[in-house]
Order: structure tokens, then sequence, then C-alpha cells
């Protein structure tokens, strides 16, 4: 305990004494210039250092006492407040580091750094050591976009300690950019052998004699500069220098991804480098493995926990609900439908009534399908007029997507929207206020976390294979069933995304569909982590689903309700009846009209009309007679006016339908009669009217149980009708759009199709289980 109060006054009067310098400025990340930005207190109570997680400081603050207590800088160089930067930021902030930041706002001197080249980072650092370098001071140098800090200054000053060096240099396992070096190198028993120089720390005056020891130009390579230094002998004896192989304070990731895990320890989550048994107190997502660090960003430097869930979520988020309705941002809805997309009348409903002033929307739909074009347009001459504006491309423009995608950029600008929400068709923002919540997320790019129902595909990936397509990551299973709920940094986005107008307007980050031949979706997000964007996706709430558009085949009547297998949870909502689940509602008894006959709610209206246009449309109905080829032994003893499931594509569907909707309600009813799935060869619609078949005589169903579905409705579609049971003398006249009655088939229920007076009945049969 007493050790413990020692480090704590050690580490304020650290603080202060930064302050007392004068040098601190209080951090404003919009007015970066060449300024110094302060470690401030991370927002809440939560974010305290854990200190058993590396159990140094006390002996580093025993050490200590009593000694001068050195001064210490973080220095970084970035001339872009990219979001690289401000996760670098964040996490200073977190652990409360100083961090001096040079070249911001200035151009970027040091070539393409996905080459060799960065020369101007060490000589941007020799300006600045210049003022130092008669102090005592520990300078920390790390690059910014691709680093992650993961620890306060005590204890990276305490492992900087232990190395006995005046300068250590991070390591890594490939010998870069000249790998004819990798001999000159002395070699180590265990450890990464290569100087890597992303991260190194050491005081500021060897620090000095280093970039001082020959010429740099800006777009020579840094790397290649210090490790020059460090095979020289006599430099690194005189100089002290030392490299970090086993990651005890900078883990670079390339090539050492397998060496690192995720850990969670309390209410903090941390690096453990399995190899060396260390806890990098920095973490570099060097080369090709800057997306193995945003995956990891989105949890270290107190990110998230299993405890407290997402914290940065709450980081720079902007409240709308308060504000006046007038000044909320204008969006520019884009709406691509590039493909038929089943639902989509839904899609678009939600569309509109997404919970936001119609008058700061402006939409933009680019239909490249001439099945959608008559929903479209019905759409649109409803509701269009109610939108700031409209722009439609339509299916004959013949414009292809990725035209469509820069047209709808072109005109985001020429519109001067705030906010641009990428809306493709599969993507169903169930949700109203979604479209609010992901501004006020406010993040560059944020997409809201859909799925297919009942399916692991999503609209995110959560990692990259080597080809640059779908790998599942290691929290991909948590994420998409929300056992972890957050804000993921992740390598793609589809479907639906709100970009920040400030991405489109900066000509740097202005989105691209083009990147060597990739499709449009897969050219976007390659483009933007190129200009480290971050693509995020959101499960902090539940925002809605994806569509499965894979199968849709429009040849079909109403081809919608054909969607059973491919989009269950989109056909549920608008073909069973919204009634369906109180028929399981324990406080309820099921109706019975007849005795055994019951009755239960079981599809929409919806599914009635639409089924019946269906069979309509086919049209085939048969004659009456007993003879039926359509069945195996080609007789029918109690014909009816009728269409099979089988002729119009629909008996795999019914089967299942049977297994999802009907079984269920029979086990409730019919005790002890288990039979899954059930089995039936007979389903069919019948048709009664006046000039055809009116009535059918008493008979009995070649089935365990008989259900009867009415679509549509006595007394206003059709006069007389129903079902009587002869052996109960009972007649169920009355009956209900979408109902269905459901009663043994064989022995007791003997019965008979009352005649039908006037109009056109339509029934739907299934004997089952015969
Ligand atoms: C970075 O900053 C420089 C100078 O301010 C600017 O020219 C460049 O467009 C910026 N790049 C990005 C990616 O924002
Ligand atoms: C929104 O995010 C930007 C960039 O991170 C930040 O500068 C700004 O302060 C944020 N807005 C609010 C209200 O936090
Ligand atoms: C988003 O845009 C608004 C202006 O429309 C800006 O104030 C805010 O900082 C931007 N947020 C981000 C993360 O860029
Ligand atoms: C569902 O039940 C409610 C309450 O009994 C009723 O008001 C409503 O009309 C029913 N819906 C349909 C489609 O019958
Ligand atoms: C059958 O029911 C009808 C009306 O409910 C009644 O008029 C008739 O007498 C009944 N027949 C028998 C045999 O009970």
């Amino acid at each position: 305990m007493h050790k413990y109060v020692l480090f704590l006054l050690f580490l304020k009067g650290h603080i202060v004494s930064l302050e007392q310098n004068n040098e601190c400025l209080v951090p404003n990340q919009h007015k970066l210039s060449d300024d110094i930005i302060c470690g401030v207190e991370y927002n809440s109570s939560n974010h305290q250092d854990i200190s058993d997680v590396y159990n140094a400081h006390s002996t580093y603050a025993t050490r200590r006492t009593g000694t001068i207590i050195k001064d210490f800088l973080l220095v970084t160089v970035a001339t872009n407040q990219t979001d690289g930067f401000q996760r670098f930021i964040r996490s200073a902030n977190v652990y409360n580091i100083p961090v001096k930041v040079l070249g911001m706002g200035r151009q970027w001197k040091g070539g393409d750094m996905n080459y060799a080249g960065g020369g101007f980072k060490v000589n941007l650092l020799k300006e600045e050591l210049a003022k130092y370098k008669g102090d005592n001071k520990i300078i920390l140098f790390t690059d910014s976009y691709d680093i992650i800090l993961l620890a306060g200054v005590d204890k990276i000053l305490n492992k900087f300690d232990k190395f006995d060096a005046r300068v250590v240099f991070a390591a890594e396992g490939f010998c870069w950019p000249d790998e004819s070096l990798a001999a000159k190198y002395p070699t180590v028993q265990r450890g990464k052998r290569f100087l890597n120089s992303g991260g190194f720390i050491g005081y500021a005056s060897e620090m000095y004699s280093i970039v001082t020891s020959s010429e740099i130009s800006n777009t020579d390579d840094d790397q290649l500069f210090y490790t020059n230094v460090y095979l020289n002998e006599d430099l690194r004896n005189k100089l002290r220098i030392k490299l970090d192989h086993k990651a005890e304070i900078f883990q670079n990731l390339h090539g050492a991804v397998g060496d690192v895990e995720l850990r969670f320890k309390g209410s903090e989550a941390y690096l453990q480098n399995t190899a060396y048994n260390t806890n990098p107190l920095i973490v570099h997502g060097n080369g090709l493995s800057k997306l193995v660090l945003n995956s990891l960003g989105n949890y270290l430097a107190k990110s998230w926990n299993p405890e407290d869930g997402c914290l940065s979520c709450w980081d720079n988020t902007l409240l709308l609900e308060d504000k006046p309705v007038e000044s909320y941002p204008t969006v520019l809805i884009a709406v691509f439908i590039e493909q038929p997309t089943p639902f989509l009348e839904e899609f678009l409903n939600k569309i509109y009534n997404l919970a936001y002033p119609k008058n700061k929307l402006h939409l933009f739909i680019h239909n490249f399908v001439d099945y959608h074009k008559e929903l479209v347009d019905k759409f649109l001459s409803k509701y269009g007029d109610e939108y700031k504006s409209l722009k439609r491309i339509h299916p004959g423009d013949r414009m292809n997507e990725k035209e469509a995608r820069e047209l709808a950029i072109n005109y985001f600008q020429m519109k001067s929207c705030d906010y641009f929400l990428n809306l493709e068709s599969e993507a169903h923002l169930d949700n109203p206020h979604s479209l609010r919540l992901l501004i006020e997320q406010n993040r560059s790019i944020v997409a809201p976390l859909l799925l297919r129902p009942y399916k692991a595909w999503s609209n995110f990936w959560g990692a990259l294979s080597s080809d640059g397509f779908y790998a599942r990551s290691m929290d991909y299973m948590e994420i998409i069933h929300n056992e972890r709920r957050g804000l993921w940094n992740v390598p793609y986005i589809r479907a639906c995304y709100l970009i920040n107008g400030t991405v489109i307007n900066n000509p740097e980050t202005r989105p691209s569909y083009d990147y060597d031949r990739l499709d449009p979706d897969m050219a976007f997000c390659a483009n933007m982590r190129k200009k480290d964007v971050f693509l995020y996706v959101s499960n902090r709430m539940d925002f809605g689903h994806l569509v499965n558009a894979d199968n849709f085949d429009t040849t079909r009547t109403n081809s919608d309700l054909y969607q059973l297998f491919d989009n269950r949870w989109d056909w549920e909502q608008r073909y069973i009846h919204e009634n369906y689940t109180e028929n399981f509602n324990p406080y309820k008894t099921p109706e019975q009209p007849c005795p055994d006959v019951y009755w239960f709610p079981i599809v929409s209206p919806r599914f009635c009309k639409e089924f019946i246009e269906i069979m309509e449309a086919f049209g085939q109905w048969s004659d009456g007679s007993n003879k039926d080829p359509r069945l195996i032994g080609g007789y029918e003893n109690v014909p009816t006016r009728d269409i099979h499931m089988n002729q119009v594509g629909l008996e795999p569907h019914w089967m299942e339908f049977l297994k999802l909707f009907v079984r269920p309600l029979q086990e409730m009813v019919f005790l002890g009669y288990y039979h899954d799935p059930p089995r039936s060869l007979m389903n069919f619609v019948v048709r009664y009217r006046i000039d055809e078949q009116p009535s059918l005589r008493p008979h009995h169903d070649s089935s365990t149980y008989t259900i009867n579905i009415a679509l549509n409705r006595p007394k206003i579609d059709y006069q007389g009708g129903g079902c009587r049971f002869i052996r109960y003398n009972c007649s169920v006249t009355d009956t209900r759009l979408g109902w269905m009655l459901m009663h043994p088939g064989r022995l007791t229920h003997y019965h008979e199709g009352l005649p039908v007076k006037g109009g056109t009945r339509y029934i739907m049969i299934s004997f089952v289980d015969p």
C-alpha cells in the first residue's frame, strides 16, 4: 500500500512538472499545428490504470523516489489528422501521456510510405531534438497512424530502465528495407533480430547524436538510416543502443500476429505476447498488419471490455435529439437497386418511415431493375414530393452501378449535403431511428450492423483473407450475435453506411469506386483503408436486417411469396397473421366452433390475396371430374375444382409452412400426436362457384388431420358456403379471412362443403399425414 502511494505521488509530480514547463497546451485536436498535446484524464473513473496487469510499478517507484524525476516526452510525426492519428491521440489521452506532434498540416515529404521512405520523419525529429540535446529528457518516438499506446509513462520508463541502455529500438522479424544487411546483425537467442524504426525510446542527448550522425534526405528511408547507425558497432556501443527483441515495450505486428493474444484482466483488455511471455506497452501495425491493429484497437487502450462494454463508443458523439429540428444536418439518402430484390416494398416503406425531418432529406435512387420499376414509380409518385430533392435513374437509362455511385457523390456535393447514407436494396432499416443514431455516432464512416436473420451473413467482414476477400475475425460470431456490442473498426462494410460530408468534401478521401479490378463495394473500402479512413460497423443497437437477394426468381406471380426459404423473417412479417403468436397464449383456449374442429388465425390478408392471384394467374383449374391425371392412380373419388401446390411451384414451400406454422398448433390441440415433419400429398386451392362446382358431397379425407384455410370472405366475396360436420350436425359458415380450421380426417369428421350461392369462394386444403 505504502509503495503504491509513492508511485502516485511520482506520477502527479511528473505531470505537474510538465505544466510548469508551460509547454503543455490544452489538447485541442482542431488547432493542432506544431503544438504539444497534453495527456488528459480520459473521461470516467472506469479508466483507471490497472496496476496488477503489469506488476512493475512498486519497485520502480521505490527506486526512483528521492532521485531527480526525469522529463518525458512522446514525439510523433503526422501530417494529417486521420482516423489512425485520432486513435493514437486517444490512446495517449487514456494513459495521460504528453505528446508532441511534428509536421501537422505540413506537406508530407517522405515519399510513399508503402515503399521505402520516411527520411522526413528523421529530419523533423532532428529539429525537435536540437531543443533538448543537453537535457536528461527521455524521448519516446513513435509513428502515429498505426500505433496504439497501451500503458502510461511509468510503465514505459520502468521497462526502459530495465534495458540498461541509452536508446532502445523496436525489433521485428524482417530485415527491411535492405535484406542484405541481415548478416551484419548480432545474433539473438530469442526474439526478433532486426531493427524497426516505428518506435524507439532513449535519452535526448543520445537520440540527438543518432539523428545527426549523418545526413538524410526527406525521401531516404528512415529505417535504413537507423539500421546503419545500429549496425555501426562503435556507435552502437558508444550510444548504448539496444533492440527490444522480446517486445517488452514495442510490439510490431507484421510477421508476429501469431505471437500475440488479446486478453482481458478485470475491466481492461491487454496484449499478451505468448512467444516471449511479455506484455507489450506499445503496439505497431506495421507492414501488412494494419488490419490486425484495427481489430485489436477495438479493445485496447480501454476501448472495450466485457464488464463495461464499449467505452470508446461514447467518444466524440453528438446529440441531435435535444436540438431544434431545423438545425438537423441534411442527408442524401442514396438508394441502389442493382438486382431484383425480395420485399422491396417494405424496404422503401422503411426509408419513408425513418424518423427524420423530410425537408432535411434528399433522395437519390438508382434503379437498375425493370422488375422493380412499377413499385419504385409508385413509391416516388406517392412520397417523392416530400423530400427536399429527388434524383432518380431509371432502368431504361442503363447506367451501371459504378457510374451511378459516382453520380450520387456528385449529386451530394451539388446539393451541399452534410451526410451521405448509402443504402442498398437488401438493407432494411427496421429501426426508424437508425439515421439519427448513425449521425450521432459521429464517425467518418459508420455502418449499422445488418444480418440475414438466422444466418451468419452480415454487411461487414471482420478480417480479410490474403487475397482481399472475406475472412472470419476472432470476434465475428460474438459481434453478429450481439454478445459483444460496440463500434467496430473493420476492413469491409457494405449495403448501408453513413459517410460524413467531411470525408466526401476532402479531395484526398472522396469516395472512389475504382481500385484495380475490384467490384465497386470492395473498391470503395480498399480506397478508404488506403486513406486511413476507418470503416466502422455498429451493433450498439439493433438497426435492421439484410434481405437475401441471391435466388430471387422474378418470373413468378407474386414472387415474394416464394421466398419462405431465403427470407423467412420477411416472409413471416408479410404473410403470417399478425395474431398468429396469440394462438400460443397459455391464458387463452383455442376456439372450437364444432367438436374437435379448431380454429386459428394463421396467414395474413395479404397472403390470401396474393395466393389467389397466383392461382388465377396460373388458371389451370381441374375439371371436377373423377379422372385426375395429377394423382398417382389417376382417379379422384371426391373431385373438386382445384390447383395443386406442385402445379405452381409451391410444394416445398407448403411443406415448410406445415412444419413451421401448422405442426406446432396441431401438437397443442391434439395432444400426444407428434409427427415431424408433417407429410402431405394433397395440397390444393379449391374454387367454389355456382357455374362450376358450388359444393362438395359428404366425405372423409385421407388424412390424420385436415387443414382448411379461408382465403376470402363470406357475405362479401361470396354468398353461402361453409363446412358442415355431419356427425355433430355442426357447420362453420362465418369463416374468417386467413383463419384455418383443423380437424381429424377420418371416422368422426365426416363432412361436406356447403353450396355457394353467389360469387367465388377460395379455400386452401391440406391432408396432413395420410
Ligand atoms: C493531408 O494534409 C495535407 C496538408 O494539409 C493535405 O494536402 C492532404 O490533402 C491531406 N491528406 C489527407 C489524406 O487528408
Ligand atoms: C465529431 O468528430 C470530430 C472528429 O473526430 C470531432 O472533431 C468533433 O469534435 C466531434 N463532434 C462532437 C460534437 O463531439
Ligand atoms: C461530420 O460532419 C460535421 C459537419 O457536418 C462535423 O462537424 C463533424 O466534425 C464531422 N465528424 C467527423 C467524424 O468527421
Ligand atoms: C389481432 O387481434 C387484435 C386484438 O384482438 C384485433 O384488434 C386485430 O384486429 C387482430 N388482427 C387481425 C388482422 O385480425
Ligand atoms: C341440425 O341443426 C339444425 C340447425 O342448427 C337444426 O335445425 C336441425 O334440427 C338439426 N338436425 C338434427 C338431426 O339434429
